[in-house]
């Protein structure tokens, strides 16, 4: 009889054999599913050569990681385990070279799994690779398994880029040392292995220094309005146990020390070392400060050496970062010691100066053996000693990095800011990074050695940093591991999805793809309509939406297609699921007047950042909302703002208006004066109206202000509009003496 019904079963073991669905993220560069799959079961043995200390390693990391699961695995070597079928063997022999020390190759059949790497590293991604193709629900933490069927696949990997980082800012909000080590497993889960810890700020150092006891004991505290103390610290044997757990999990930790600015805290505890000498608290707001550290004290270098000597006895690795963004000269141009500096060292300016500075500590690592690392300000100045960048102002930076030989972690706002929301960047953008900026030619790529997304604090107490990295740290993992051409959105985003349940297994709070609402506007070709759509960020969602400025509600016109609009409407729009809104209202101000969809000339040119969606963005019929960096707003930093507009033939003109953005701690103030100049050939020009600011560049708070005036019927056929800057920061704000921001949007003619 067996003979007969063997076939049988065999025939419907193969009907029911669909292939297990594979999710690996960051996706490996190649992988061939085979069909059938591994049975791993206690009775699995992990074979590793006595000899093979990286192999050991692993594997007892390999094993730990199953034990929690309920299967314990026996380890032992080649020679005695020959006879043994089911094998999980780590091997160095028959390795390509071309797997580099990170790359591994991963061959699950029925009878085994073999894992060739170079080094540890390869060993363990291999191992996460393992890891994500077990079952979606492997990470709950219980120890339900005996059995764990893994698909029959063989994987080629490696990483593209070197420098697959986070960087996590414990200082404007504290974080505990076992959140941080959670953070290093989930690095490790995805293939990245820098952990760039923030580690002092103007708001609050964290990390101690025997030497200076008041940099934690002062500097670790701030005093909240209600006057309690908010701070921590890490001890030295904290930072050794968080060094240790991540070298275990071929996590490499940068410290960053900030200098010459973001000090206050350090000044707070140590005034000395400060242009002033005078004393400074804590600081409890955010932004940039003037105060840091003084250039022509010599006392200052030491105390930067003295603490930099303990940091390098804690931190192995070669890296150090000494930050050098944001640092305002005001305090340096108005001390009679940095002045005294600056001749005696021969320099021009004060931006030479803050180099002259950095290589000064860059000199005294080198000592220590180790290299420094400086956001993109350090080249400023001309590039301190043998600095490598970490470009973030912009793409455009990190190519300005490798134009002067220097290597270069990118990290762009655009794309890496994950303190950003998710509405300003979402995650397909994230995705959309590419690293090696267009301008650099194939033989400087090497110069661009990786990136890093960033986790400011300002905004992002601990328990709010998962929704904010998460889904968005996954598709960073993807761009620094593979390369452009390998790259799909649409199939990220699948396995994203299925990746959620290993997130929620692990405890991961992760947040929305994208902004709940989107609202997208074209206007017509003939500029006389609007055609508006709303995007839901989940297909869960339902959009409502009104056009009377009230709040929407399940009751308000619920959206299921694009409409049109023929005059100015203001949009106000809300996700829900049921009766229960998600997240904020979302409104879109929509103008058609007689400057809509008219050319304009600009007299400046806008940031990169800040463009508001092109060069005619002044009038292309949506005015910015209430958040300056919503991709609307039209910046420019440290000049005015001029620009002409032509609207196709001379008429009438009844009133012209522009609004401006004011947000004092980001640098962004209306300007003192707005005049409007008419001209009916683009020549000569007739001022129509002078408008003094009803502002004052100290009002707090984030708004728009309008400048609008009546021109009584002027005919004309141009307009132009001069916005005058306040100029720099004044006296009395933390940024004193460094070029202030113009925010405009939209010119409105009637
Ligand atoms: C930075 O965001 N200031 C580096
Ligand atoms: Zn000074």
């Amino acid at each position: 009889m067996k003979h007969i019904i063997i076939p049988i079963l065999l025939g419907i073991a193969l009907l029911s054999c669909k292939q297990q669905e594979i999710n690996i993220i960051p996706a490996p560069i190649q992988m061939i599913q085979e069909q059938g799959t591994f049975k791993l079961s206690k009775s699995t043995k992990i074979i590793v050569d006595k000899s093979d200390s990286a192999a050991i390693k692993v594997a007892k990391y390999f094993q730990e990681m199953l034990k929690v699961k309920g299967i314990e695995l026996e380890l032992s070597d080649v020679v005695n385990s020959s006879a043994t079928s089911r094998y999980i063997y780590f091997t160095m022999t028959g390795v390509r070279d071309s797997l580099g020390s990170e790359g591994y190759e991963l061959s699950v059949s029925r009878n085994g799994i073999i894992i060739r790497a170079n080094s540890g590293s390869g060993y363990f991604y291999a191992i996460q690779t393992l890891r994500q193709l077990m079952p979606v629900d492997f990470e709950n933490a219980d120890s339900k398994y005996s059995k764990i069927s893994i698909p029959n696949v063989r994987i080629v990997d490696k990483p593209k880029f070197a420098w697959r980082g986070l960087n996590l800012d414990c200082c404007r909000h504290f974080m505990t040392k076992d959140f941080v080590k959670r953070y290093i497993d989930l690095l490790a889960y995805h293939k990245m292995n820098i952990l760039h810890w923030h580690l002092t700020e103007d708001q609050g150092w964290r990390i101690e220094i025997k030497k200076y006891p008041k940099l934690t004991e002062i500097g670790a505290w701030r005093q909240l309005t209600d006057g309690t103390n908010y701070g921590g610290y890490y001890t030295q044997d904290d930072i050794r146990e968080v060094v240790a757990y991540a070298a275990e999990r071929y996590v490499n930790v940068v410290p960053e020390i900030e200098m010459p600015g973001h000090s206050v805290a350090a000044l707070a505890a140590y005034p000395q070392f400060s242009c002033t000498g005078k004393p400074l608290k804590v600081e409890t707001s955010w932004g940039v400060f003037k105060d840091i550290y003084c250039a022509g004290n010599d006392s200052t270098y030491m105390f930067l050496q003295d603490v930099l000597t303990e940091v390098v006895d804690l931190f192995p690795f070669p890296y150090i970062h000494i930050g050098g963004d944001e640092a305002p000269k005001y305090r340096w141009e108005n001390c009679p010691k940095c002045q005294h500096q600056l001749k005696k060292q021969k320099l021009h300016d004060y931006e030479q100066l803050q180099r002259y500075f950095i290589s000064r500590i860059a000199e005294f690592l080198e000592t220590k053996e180790r290299k420094i690392i400086g956001w993109d300000e350090i080249l400023d100045g001309g590039r301190p000693h043998n600095a490598t960048v970490q470009a973030w102002r912009g793409i455009d930076r990190a190519e300005a990095s490798v134009a002067v030989g220097a290597s270069v972690i990118v990290s762009p706002t655009s794309h890496c800011y994950f303190d950003y929301p998710v509405e300003v960047t979402n995650l397909q953008k994230v995705y959309s990074f590419n690293p090696i900026p267009d301008g650099v030619a194939a033989e400087q790529q090497e110069l661009i050695i990786g990136g890093e997304c960033n986790m400011w604090s300002e905004r992002a107490p601990q328990e709010t940093v998962d929704s904010k990295l998460f889904p968005r740290i996954l598709a960073i993992s993807e761009v620094l591991w593979t390369s452009p051409v390998e790259r799909n959105y649409e199939q990220f985003l699948k396995r994203v999805r299925t990746h959620y349940g290993r997130l929620t297994s692990l405890g991961v709070n992760y947040g929305f793809e994208q902004s709940a609402v989107t609202i997208n506007s074209q206007l017509s070709e003939d500029f006389k309509s609007i055609t508006v759509s709303i995007e839901r960020g989940q297909e869960n969602l339902e959009i409502y939406y009104t056009t009377d400025g009230t709040e929407p509600t399940t009751k308000s016109t619920k959206y299921t297609k694009p409409f049109s609009v023929t005059k100015s409407t203001s949009i106000n729009a809300a996700a829900f699921i049921g009766d229960s809104r998600v997240g904020e209202v979302f409104s879109r101000e929509l103008v058609l007047s007689k400057s809509t969809g008219k050319s304009i000339e600009l007299g400046f040119t806008p940031a990169q950042k800040y463009m508001g969606g092109g060069l005619q963005a002044l009038a292309d019929g949506r005015k910015g909302t209430g958040s300056y960096n919503d991709g609307i707003w039209q910046a420019v930093q440290g000049s005015d703002m001029t620009a002409v507009l032509d609207l196709g033939e001379t008429q009438a003109v009844k009133s012209v208006s522009v609004g401006f953005f004011q947000s004092n701690p980001s640098w962004i103030f209306v300007p003192r004066q707005v005049e409007f100049l008419a001209s009916t050939d683009g020549n000569s020009y007739n001022v129509i109206a002078t408008i003094d600011s009803q502002v004052k560049p100290e009002n707090e708070g984030m708004f728009r202000h309008d400048f609008s005036a009546d021109v009584n019927g002027v005919t004309c056929r141009y307009i132009k509009m001069v916005a005058h800057s306040i100029g720099n920061c004044p006296d009395w704000h933390p940024a004193a003496g460094s070029p202030s921001w113009l925010f405009a949007d939209e010119i409105v003619v009637e």
